[in-house]
């Protein structure tokens, strides 16, 4: 009866259409003394300026992982040099050549894995390591699995059974680049979305390696099968030495389970992120491509994306610290002390949950009229790890350099998880029905 009523619930979904790559051939030169973030915070990025469409191979459900790899199909690497001449190089774990040979360099890298029916160069994740790489010399690495191809429950949970393996595939790969090339954890930011985000937790985990992850943000983790676990079994604060966390599409109605929403309605990191509420998305309908559930859980990457375009100096996606919506939306949450941003200009050193809103359409981000950007002396400068040999001598560690930023002192809140975690009951419906995979 569970089965069939999640059956029912699921055909009733929109099926996703795959999303075309903007065939952008042009390649960016990349200017080295270009300012790390844009000085004038009104600079805007057009989302569909930099894609650059490679000659990748097919999106095909192909589940034979490469060399000794349990789920992952490809590790695409690209760096400023890679970008010059071809678009991306693989990176193969059990193969430390393919790490010799490659540009990856010792510095900050990101790694970005996609979710549920994404692929490895979904045009999103080409549009952030554009910006990234535009950003800062870095490495930006994009882990391809096979995630499935339809929107159908059977193929959702197929999907969720591989996140584990993809995690352990993730942290083999962070193994082999600790080893050759000395890459410590805290360069690490590991950035998911929907499944990828529970699989950057589970990378976190994993023993092959010790290293402590620097950052890892959340963007929209999948809610389904993930709601009520232990901290063991998701994402969680304990897994970096900081955790981001953004929900875009995040509750939980007993009747209308996974036709409402994807992401998943828990507090998961040191800082958790709400905006508008972090159920729905305005702009977001049901004529979406992906209809309304979907384009508002494909929101949380928009606005990281979006988000790498202002500066502190802004008061775009400048939330405030609130106890809930309806007290936000009362109007009743203060400024508070310190600012804190939403993506990827995160204050690392304010731990809660916070809220904000955000316009219908691109650009999302709204400009706080009431507040003020903070007190820019209490921020942390911008500290960007450029090539191996700042790194190499000085020690990234000693640094404590997290994704561009130093990190003075590890929050106190860090001990043993956030302690936001929401309490609630959980109706078991469709949820936590592990004999339903397949
Ligand atoms: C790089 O940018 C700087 C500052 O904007 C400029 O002076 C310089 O000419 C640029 N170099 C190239 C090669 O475009
Ligand atoms: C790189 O950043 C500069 C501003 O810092 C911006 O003008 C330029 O358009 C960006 N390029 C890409 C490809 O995003
Ligand atoms: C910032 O950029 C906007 C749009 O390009 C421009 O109108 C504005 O004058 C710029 N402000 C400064 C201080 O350069
Ligand atoms: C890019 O290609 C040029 C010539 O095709 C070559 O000289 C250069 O070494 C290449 N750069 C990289 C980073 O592979
Ligand atoms: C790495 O480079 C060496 C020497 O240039 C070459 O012999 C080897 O085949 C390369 N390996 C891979 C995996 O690219
Ligand atoms: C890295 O080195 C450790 C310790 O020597 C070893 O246990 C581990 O298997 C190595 N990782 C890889 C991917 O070779
Ligand atoms: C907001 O504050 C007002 C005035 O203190 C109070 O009457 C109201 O109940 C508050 N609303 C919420 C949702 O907290």
């Amino acid at each position: 009866m569970k089965l069939y009523d999640c059956l029912i619930v699921s055909l009733l979904l929109v099926a996703v259409t795959a999303v075309g790559i903007p065939d952008h051939k042009d390649r960016h030169e990349i200017n080295d003394s270009q300012p790390l973030r844009p000085s004038n915070s009104s600079q805007r990025f057009d989302p569909d300026a930099s894609v650059n469409s490679a000659d990748f191979p097919g999106n095909a459900e192909d589940i034979t992982p490469v060399g000794k790899m349990r789920m992952v199909k490809h590790f695409y690497l690209w760096t400023r040099n890679t970008m010059k001449n071809k678009s991306y190089e693989l990176l193969n774990p059990s193969d430390v050549d393919t790490i010799i040979n490659s540009t990856f360099r010792v510095r900050t890298t990101y790694i970005i894995i996609h979710g549920f029916l994404g692929w490895g160069y979904e045009p999103w994740i080409l549009q952030l390591k554009d910006k990234l790489l535009n950003m800062s010399d870095c490495n930006v690495i994009s882990v391809d699995w096979p995630a499935g191809t339809e929107w159908f429950l059977p193929t959702y949970y197929i999907a969720v059974n591989r996140v584990q393996s993809v995690g352990y595939d993730c942290a083999h790969l962070l193994s082999a680049l600790a080893n050759t090339t000395g890459l410590s954890g805290v360069d690490v930011h590991l950035i998911g979305h929907s499944l990828g985000a529970h699989a950057a937790g589970f990378t976190a985990k994993d023993k092959q390696t010790n290293l402590r992850i620097g950052r890892i943000t959340g963007l929209d983790p999948a809610g389904l099968m993930y709601r009520g676990k232990s901290a063991k079994h998701r994402l969680d604060s304990s897994d970096a030495v900081y955790v981001d966390v953004m929900h875009t599409n995040g509750c939980y109605n007993f009747w209308t389970a996974w036709t409402d929403c994807y992401g998943i309605n828990e507090n998961l990191g040191h800082s958790d992120f709400w905006p508008n509420g972090g159920e729905h998305q305005p702009g977001c309908t049901a004529s979406d491509a992906n209809g309304e559930i979907g384009c508002s859980h494909e929101m949380a990457y928009r606005y990281y994306i979006e988000s790498l375009n202002y500066g502190w100096d802004s008061t775009y996606f400048l939330t405030r610290s609130c106890a809930s919506w309806m007290i936000y939306s009362a109007g009743n949450c203060s400024c508070g002390e310190e600012a804190q941003y939403m993506g990827f200009f995160v204050n690392t050193q304010l731990p809660g949950r916070f809220y904000l809103t955000t316009n219908h359409f691109f650009p999302y981000a709204q400009e706080d009229t009431v507040c003020s950007p903070g007190n820019r002396n209490n921020r942390t400068i911008i500290l960007i790890l450029a090539g191996s040999g700042l790194a190499g001598a000085v020690g990234v560690g000693l640094l404590g350099a997290v994704v561009g930023y130093t990190l003075k002192k590890r929050q106190k809140s860090e001990d043993g998880g956030s302690g936001l975690v929401t309490e609630e009951v959980q109706p078991s419906y469709c949820d936590d029905d592990r004999s339903l995979v397949p």
